[in-house]
């Protein structure tokens, strides 16, 4: 979801009124992906990275899931919705954190779209706390080195709840940049990428199905011949 500062630029207002727009438009954006079958939408909202940002942009961007969860949480009920939230959470402030869990745990038995937050994610952090993991199995002699493979890999990622869905078919960045950013570098190896010139407070519907029917339009090969 990239854009909102300068969609905020472009109307003359302040960084904090882009996000705010943003935040709005996750909400319409995930009723819709919601209704048009999507099983998964993951959304970067807050990377390792992000944290270079001036402290009263980051304090803005760290209250707005409670805003989130405190307006929105009835209607996530309603569409059935199931909330994920993956990122180094531990690193959050409390408030945040706990609104977080809260929206997982009150939306756990939903059986709709899974609606996924990378909060405070980064992907190199993420493979290297695999590594971690992996490493440390090795030391312990539960498995040799040799035995590591892709799908242990997958295991340790923070995508591994998502099972079948852990890679996306189809990843969508707004505002026109054409950068992955640290997003879910192991995960999109095979996935279809797609960037409108659109800033995210401004992608509609009408943007989403436009990317959704030029994902239909993709001959998917994973390597292989037609
Ligand atoms: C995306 O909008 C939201 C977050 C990264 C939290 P930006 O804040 O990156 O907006 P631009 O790139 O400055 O326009
Ligand atoms: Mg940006």
């Amino acid at each position: 979801m990239d854009g909102n500062g300068r969609w905020a630029k472009a109307h003359h207002r302040p960084r904090a009124f882009g996000h705010k727009s943003g935040m709005d438009n996750v909400k319409t954006i995930t009723k819709v992906a919601s209704r048009l079958g999507v099983k998964v939408l993951t959304l970067y909202a807050f990377s390792t990275e992000n944290w270079r940002r001036p402290t009263e942009e980051v304090n803005y961007l760290m209250q707005l899931p409670i805003d989130f969860f405190n307006t929105f949480l009835p209607e996530l009920m309603a569409e059935n919705v199931q909330v994920k939230v993956m990122g180094f959470l531990d690193q959050l402030p409390e408030k945040t954190r706990q609104v977080t869990y809260d929206a997982m745990a009150q939306t756990a038995n939903n059986t709709g779209m899974i609606l996924n937050f990378a909060l405070n994610y980064g992907s190199r952090a993420e493979i290297t706390s695999a590594v971690q993991q992996l490493g440390q199995a090795v030391a312990a002699g539960q498995i040799q080195p040799e035995e590591i493979n892709e799908q242990m890999i997958g295991q340790q990622l923070m995508t591994a709840s998502l099972g079948q869905f852990a890679d996306p078919d189809l990843l969508i960045r707004t505002s026109g940049e054409l950068r992955l950013s640290n997003f879910l570098l192991w995960q999109l190896a095979y996935s279809e990428l797609y960037f409108a010139d659109v800033h995210w407070p401004d992608f509609s519907q009408q943007d989403l199905e436009q990317a959704f029917a030029a994902y239909q339009k993709r001959q998917r090969r994973y390597g292989g011949l037609a």
